[in-house]
């Protein structure tokens, strides 16, 4: 299977490889329920500590605050997978982001803001946006049901959301945007993604993508969070993350002249209050670019 990427591609090897998030040997996923498409469905209960009491949205579709202090996101997802539909899954990454996004309520950053979100997966993370900006717009490859997964996730959880939602085909392969992304792209404030980086020709197309999107004004702030896979390698003696170091040299060289060089990259603290169950792994990174 190949969609527009290059011949050569890791990715074009180790297609029919099947993959399973880390996510799943967490106790978060021992209980889930299983549904008649063979997918699975967990409930993800969280508090939400950053406001006073809890996130519901009223008849206006403003935030409201609940005593009981507790919710709950439903995300339907797939078991292990082949590579070409890992966003079938659920990875760490997207916690991390949920996490940022819910930490930085009193500072409201998200408030009144249009988040378009990039290889959104199974779009967990475009529900939680959902519960604190004006719009959230995921995109994804149209391919596997990624879509309508989304779309899906999206219905589930409508109750906690007062964004309005739209799910749009993007691959980074294809320079072709349909009108809907480019009028999408001109109203965007923020970009997040996660755990994109993990195929060294994929991770190039993201960045030349990437660097697309964050050129259409108005000024946008790009939101990156990674799990770090690292490998013992002969070449290195060492252990390395080579598809992250890829990313970042590239990264590095492309954006070294105007106007990409007066962007600022930074790497954030992981420090924020962690609402979801999960491994806070120390591989986990989250990146803040401005342009
Ligand atoms: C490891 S998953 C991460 C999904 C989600 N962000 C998360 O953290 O759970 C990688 C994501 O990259 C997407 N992807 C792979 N190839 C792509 C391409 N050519 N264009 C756009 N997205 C792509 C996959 O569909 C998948 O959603």
């Amino acid at each position: 299977m190949n969609d527009g990427r290059p011949p050569g591609s890791l990715l074009d090897q180790v297609d029919d490889m099947e993959v399973k998030s880390e996510l799943y040997e967490e106790p978060t996923f021992q209980k889930v329920a299983k549904l008649e498409n063979s997918n699975s469905l967990v409930t993800l209960e969280f508090s939400n500590h950053q406001v006073e009491g809890d996130v519901k949205v009223d008849s206006d579709g403003d935030l409201v605050v609940d005593r009981k202090n507790r919710l709950s996101v439903e995300i339907e997802f797939s078991g292990s997978t082949v590579i070409p539909l890992v966003g079938l899954q659920i990875w760490r990454g997207a916690f991390v982001l949920a996490d940022y996004i819910l930490s930085q309520q009193k500072r409201r950053l998200f408030e009144d803001k249009v988040v378009l979100e990039l290889a959104a997966g199974v779009g967990f993370t475009g529900v939680i946006a959902g519960m604190v900006a004006r719009e959230i717009v995921c995109t994804d490859i149209d391919k596997g049901g990624i879509l309508e997964l989304i779309q899906r996730n999206f219905s589930r959880n409508q109750h906690l959301m007062k964004a309005s939602t739209s799910v749009l085909s993007l691959d980074f392969y294809q320079d072709d945007w349909s009108p809907q992304l480019k009028r999408k792209l001109k109203e965007t404030d923020i970009i997040i993604a996660a755990d994109v980086i993990y195929d060294n020709n994929l991770s190039e197309a993201f960045l030349k993508c990437l660097t697309k999107v964050l050129l259409v004004p108005p000024k946008k702030t790009f939101l990156l969070a990674l799990e770090k896979r690292f490998v013992f390698t002969v070449e290195d003696l060492d252990v390395v993350a080579p598809c992250f170091d890829h990313f970042f040299k590239c990264l590095n060289s492309q954006w070294s002249s105007p106007p990409m060089s007066a962007w600022t990259v930074q790497e954030l603290d992981i420090d924020f209050q962690q609402t979801f169950e999960y491994e806070r792994s120390k591989h986990l990174v989250l990146y803040k670019i401005t342009t």
